[in-house]
C-alpha cells in the first residue's frame, strides 16, 4: 500500500492552509497510527529556515490546549518525521535540491520510500509552475507520484478549463487529486449510506415525496483579514459552487453501480449535468453591514471601497431529470451570521388532509456541523388519553449514540485516502468542469460582465441573513414547521 512506503512533501509549508489543515491533520493521522511510524514529511517552501525553526514552527500548528502528555509525547515523535527544504517556486535548481533530499531520505529507507505524494498548499498563481517543477524535476520513476491540489480552480468556465488544461500536460487524473475537504467531511460520506443502505429513505427519496430541499452553510464569522482573497472570489466561489454543490451532487445522484470511484463520480456527473445554469430570478444576494460593534464587510481594511461582493446568496437549482424534475433545491451560504451551522433539510409533502388538520410536514436534517445529527420531524400521537397529534423528532445525535466514536477531520479522511488510493472522496475533472457550467452565467452577471454589477442586500453581522431570504424561501414553497 502506498502509505506504508511514501515520502509527503507539502508546498507553502509555511502557508495558511498548511497551518490550519495540512499539518495538524498529518499529525493526527501520525497519532492514531494512520501513517508508519518512519514516515518522512518534507516542508517546502520559500521561508529561509533550519530544521529547528521549522519543527518549531511545524508543532505551533499542532493543538493541545490542555497540555495532553500522551499528545506532548506523539508531538515529539512527528517531529522526527519532518525536514525542510527552501526554495522558490520557479527555482528550478531548488527543485533539484529537494530531489536530491528526497533521495537521500529513500536510501535509508532501504527497500521503502519509492512513492512521493505533494501536497499543494499553495496559492493558485503557481500551481502550474509548481506541478511542472515537480514533474521535470522531483518526479520518482521508481514509485508512485500522486498530487493534492485545493480550490480555487479557476474562476469561471474558461479559467477553470485553462488551469485543468495546463496541469494535465504534466499530471494524470489518475496521479491527481483536487480536494473539496466537505467531500471528507463524515456526515457528508454518510449521506451514501443513509440514502441506499435504507430502504425507509430510497424509496420516499423523489419529486413525489419531497417537497423541497435546503442546503445551509452559516458562519459566525465575517472575512475578517482575509478580504483580500474573498473579495475577488464571493461566496459563491468560496463555498455555494464547491462544498454545497457536492453535498447537492451525492443527495440527488442515482444509485452508483458500485462504491468504486468512477462509479460514484460517473453518477454525480450525471446528475450535475441535468442542472441547467442558475438564474438572476433563482438568487438573492446580501452583504453584511456592521452591527453591535462588529465591523461591516466594507470595513475590513482588506475590502476594497464599496465592494458589491456578495457576502450571502441563496441561489436554487433545479433538476431535469424525472426523479427531480420541479423539486427546487436551495443553496444558502453567508459570512457573519448569527451562528455556525451547516445542514440539509429535506422537506417533504403534505399527508392527503381529510383526517388531520394542521398537521406539519416532515422534515429530514441531516446536520453536517456542529455537533453531527440526523433528525427527523415525524408526527405522533400525543402521549395521553386524548387523540392528538404532536410534531417531534426521531433523533440520532452523535455525541449521544456513538459516545465514545471519534469523528475524523475531514483533512484526515482525505489524505489518508489519497495515500490508499482512493479518489471516491475527490473531486474529478469533468466533475469540476460541469459545476462551473451551473455557476458561470450568474458569476459574470455577479462580477458585471453584462453591465452594472447587482447591488447586494445588506443585512446585519450576526443576524440570519438579508430580511428578504424569509420570503426566498417561502417562494419555492418552503413550510416553516
Ligand atoms: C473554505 C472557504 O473552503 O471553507 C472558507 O474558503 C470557509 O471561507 C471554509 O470558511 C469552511 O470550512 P469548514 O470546514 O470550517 O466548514
Amino acid at each position: 500500500e502506498m502509505k506504508d512506503n511514501t515520502v509527503i512533501v507539502v508546498f507553502g509549508a509555511s502557508g495558511d492552509l498548511a497551518k490550519k489543515k495540512t499539518f495538524p491533520a498529518l499529525f493526527g493521522l501520525f497519532r492514531q497510527g494512520f501513517l508508519p511510524t518512519d514516515v518522512k514529511i518534507v516542508g517546502y517552501a520559500r521561508t529561509k529556515m533550519d530544521k529547528a525553526d521549522f519543527h518549531s514552527r511545524a508543532v505551533s500548528y499542532i493543538k493541545n490546549p490542555d497540555n495532553d502528555a500522551g499528545i506532548s509525547a506523539s508531538i515529539d515523535k512527528f517531529k522526527d518525521t519532518l525536514t525542510y527544504v527552501d526554495g522558490s517556486y520557479d527555482d528550478e535548481a531548488a527543485f533539484d535540491v529537494l530531489n536530491a533530499h528526497l533521495s537521500d531520505i529513500e536510501a535509508k529507507y532501504t527497500s521503502k520510500g519509492l512513492n512521493r505524494m505533494f501536497y499543494f498548499a499553495l496559492p493558485p498563481n503557481v500551481f502550474v509552475t509548481v506541478a511542472k517543477n515537480i514533474k521535470k524535476h522531483v518526479y520518482t520513476e521508481t514509485g508512485v507520484n500522486r498530487i493534492i491540489v485545493e480550490k480555487p480552480f479557476g474562476k469561471d468556465l474558461d479559467s477553470a478549463r485553462e488551469l485543468l488544461n495546463s496541469l494535465k500536460q504534466y499530471w494524470s487524473e489518475e496521479e491527481t487529486y483536487r480536494i473539496d475537504h466537505y467531500l471528507g467531511k463524515e456526515m457528508v460520506k454518510n449521506i451514501l449510506v443513509l440514502r441506499f443502505a435504507n430502504v425507509a429513505m430510497s424509496g420516499v427519496w423523489d419529486k413525489n415525496h419531497i417537497s423541497n430541499v435546503q442546503i445551509t452553510f452559516k458562519e459566525p464569522f465575517g472575512t475578517e483579514g482575509r478580504g483580500g482573497y474573498f473579495d475577488s472570489f464571493g461566496i459563491i466561489r468560496d463555498v455555494l459552487q464547491n462544498h454545497l454543490l457536492q453535498v447537492l451532487s451525492i443527495l440527488t445522484m442515482e444509485r452508483p453501480v458500485s462504491f468504486s470511484a468512477e462509479d460514484i463520480r460517473d453518477e454525480k456527473v450525471k446528475v450535475l449535468r441535468s442542472i441547467p445554469p442558475i438564474t438572476q430570478e433563482d438568487t438573492l444576494l446580501g452583504q453584511y453591514v456592521g452591527a453591535d460593534g462588529k465591523p461591516g464587510y466594507l470595513e475590513d481594511d482588506t475590502v476594497p471601497r464599496g465592494s458589491v461582493c456578495p457576502t450571502f446568496a441563496a441561489t436554487t437549482l433545479w433538476i431535469n431529470n424525472p426523479r427531480w424534475e420541479g423539486v427546487p433545491f436551495i443553496l444558502k451560504a453567508g459570512k457573519a451570521l448569527n451562528e455556525a451551522k451547516v445542514e440539509v433539510r429535506v422537506q417533504f409533502k403534505d399527508v392527503t388532509q381529510g383526517i388531520f388538520k394542521d398537521i406539519t410536514r416532515n422534515e429530514l436534517i441531516i446536520r453536517i456541523q456542529p455537533s453531527e445529527a440526523v433528525y427527523l420531524k415525524m408526527n405522533t400521537k400525543t402521549p395521553g388519553l386524548q387523540t392528538r397529534a404532536m410534531a417531534t423528532e426521531m433523533d440520532l445525535t452523535y455525541n449521544r449514540r456513538f459516545t465514545d466514536a471519534k469523528i475524523p477531520e475531514a483533512y484526515e479522511a482525505l489524505i489518508l485516502d489519497a495515500l490508499q488510493g482512493d479518489h471516491s472522496n475527490f473531486v474529478r475533472h469533468d466533475e469540476l468542469d460541469v459545476a462551473w457550467k451551473i455557476f458561470t452565467p450568474i458569476l459574470h452577471w455577479i462580477d458585471g460582465q453584462n453591465g452594472t454589477r447587482p447591488q447586494p442586500a445588506p443585512y446585519p453581522y450576526g443576524s440570519r441573513g438579508p430580511p428578504e431570504l424569509n420570503a426566498f424561501v417561502e417562494r419555492y414553497g418552503y413550510q416553516r414547521t
